[in-house]
C-alpha cells in the first residue's frame, strides 16, 4: 500500500539545528518536520503528511487519553563514514509495530507504510543526523486512537505520527555502568497481558517503581515475573543479558522472549550478533536467586542491557533488599559487553556489511 503525502516545508532553524546536533540530548530536539497519517475504519489509511514538526489537536475524548489505545516504537538511523545514512532494521521495527497495535485492538500499519513513512522523514530532515559514532537520528513513531466518543470499545479513528530526534548516548557515559533495582512489589506484565507490546500503559505502569529505583540510587527497575516473582524478565524500557562462566564456557544468557517481555530488535541483534563471537546463547528463565548466587561465586561475570535508545549498557550493581552486588569492575564495560556494543555500533553505522541494516 502506497500514499502520496501531502508535503507542507517547514522554515529550517539552522542555529536550532546545529545546538541540537552539538547537544544531543536524548529527545530534547525534534527536527523541523514530522510525518502524520490518519485511519479511520471506513476510509482505512489515508490524508499522509509531512509537515511542521508542532502540537496537534486532540479531542477530549481521544481513546488514547482514556483507555490507553496508544503504542510507539523507537528506532534509529545512523550516519556512515561515507556520509551516508542507515536505518536499523527498519523491517522489524514496522513488524512489531504492527503486532503492538493488533495486541491493543488498533488497526497495524501497513509494513511499507510504516518504510515509506520513515522514508519521506529522512529526505526531508536527513541534515539532522549527526555523524559521531553511537550517535544517530532516534525516532519515534506511533499512533493513538482519537475519536467523539467515549463508549467502551476500540476506537474507530487513529492518527499515526513520526518524528525524530537527533541523539548521543541515552545515559551519561562517563558513569560506566548502570545500576538496577529489583522490584518486588510491583510487577510491570502478567501472562496473558500486554507486556509484548509496546504500548504507553506499559511505560505509565512502571514508573512509580522506576521512581522508587531511583531513591534507591539506581538507574533502572530490574522487573521479576508476576506469577512467582523470582525470575528476571527486563528492565522496562531494556532488555537484559548476562555473561556467565559454565563449566569453564563463556556464555550468554538472557530471558526468553515472551507475552511478558518486548522482543526488543537491539535484543534480537545481540543474539545473532555474539554467534559472530564464537559466544553460545541461552535463552531461558534466570532466577533471581541464581544470579545473586553467580555473582557472589564468580560465576556471573558481566551484565547489560540493551535497547534502542541505549543500546549495549553495562549493568555494574544489583541492588535487591539486603543484596547489593558488584558485577565485575563497576566502571568498566567488560569484554564481552564491549565487544558486543562496538560490533552492533559497526554494523550500525556500516561498517560491516550486515543484513541488519538498510543503506540507504
Ligand atoms: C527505546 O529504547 O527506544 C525505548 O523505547 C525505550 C524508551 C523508554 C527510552
Amino acid at each position: 500500500m502506497t500514499l502520496t503525502f501531502i508535503v507542507d516545508r517547514a522554515e529550517t532553524d539552522q542555529r536550532r539545528r546545529d545546538a541540537a546536533l552539538r547537544e544531543l540530548s536524548f529527545g530534547a530536539a525534534p527536527t523541523d518536520h514530522m510525518i502524520t497519517i490518519e485511519y479511520h475504519v471506513d476510509r482505512g489509511w489515508h490524508e499522509a503528511r509531512v509537515r511542521p514538526y508542532g502540537p496537534f489537536e486532540v479531542v477530549p475524548t481521544s481513546r488514547a487519553l482514556h483507555y490507553g489505545q496508544g503504542i510507539f516504537e523507537g528506532m534509529k538511523i545512523f550516519g556512515t563514514e561515507e556520509g551516508g545514512a542507515v536505518a536499523f532494521r527498519p523491517d522489524l521495527h514496522a513488524a512489531r509495530f504492527r503486532r503492538s497495535a493488533e495486541r491493543m485492538a488498533m488497526p497495524p500499519l501497513p509494513a511499507e507504510l510504516f518504510i515509506e513513512a520513515l522514508e519521506m522523514f529522512a529526505s526531508v530532515d536527513g541534515d539532522w543526523l549527526p555523524s559521531g559514532r553511537g550517535t544517530s537520528l532516534y525516532m519515534r513513531p506511533f499512533m493513538f486512537g482519537t475519536e467523539e466518543t467515549l463508549g467502551f470499545r476500540p476506537a474507530r479513528q487513529f492518527r499515526f505520527c513520526l518524528f525524530g530526534t537527533p541523539a548521543g548516548s541515552y545515559y551519561d557515559e562517563s558513569v560506566g555502568s548502570l545500576s538496577v533495582w529489583v522490584s518486588h512489589e510491583h510487577v510491570r506484565a502478567a501472562p496473558g497481558g500486554t507486556g509484548a507490546a509496546k504500548c504507553v500503559g506499559n511505560y505509565g505502569g512502571s514508573l512509580l517503581a522506576h521512581t522508587r529505583a531511583v531513591a534507591e540510587g539506581c538507574d533502572q527497575v530490574l522487573w521479576l515475573d508476576a506469577h512467582d516473582r523470582a525470575y528476571v524478565e527486563e528492565l522496562g524500557g531494556m532488555n537484559v543479558f548476562c555473561v556467565v562462566v559454565e563449566d569453564g564456557e563463556t556464555v550468554l544468557r538472557t530471558p526468553p522472549a515472551s507475552d511478558t517481555i518486548l522482543n526488543g530488535v537491539t535484543r534480537r541483534s545481540v543474539i545473532e550478533l555474539a554467534g559472530d563471537l564464537g559466544l553460545r546463547v541461552v535463552e531461558d528463565r534466570l532466577a533471581i536467586a541464581d544470579l545473586h548466587e553467580m555473582a557472589q561465586d564468580g560465576r556471573l561475570r558481566e551484565m547489560f542491557a540493551c535497547g534502542t535508545a541505549a543500546g549495549v549498557a553495562a549493568i555494574g550493581r544489583i541492588k535487591d533488599g539486603e543484596h547489593d552486588t558488584r558485577i565485575g569492575g563497576e566502571r568498566t564495560p567488560g569484554a564481552v559487553t564491549s565487544a558486543l556494543r562496538e560490533r552492533l555500533l559497526d554494523v550500525q553505522h556500516g561498517r560491516v556489511a550486515s543484513r541488519m541494516a538498510w543503506l540507504r
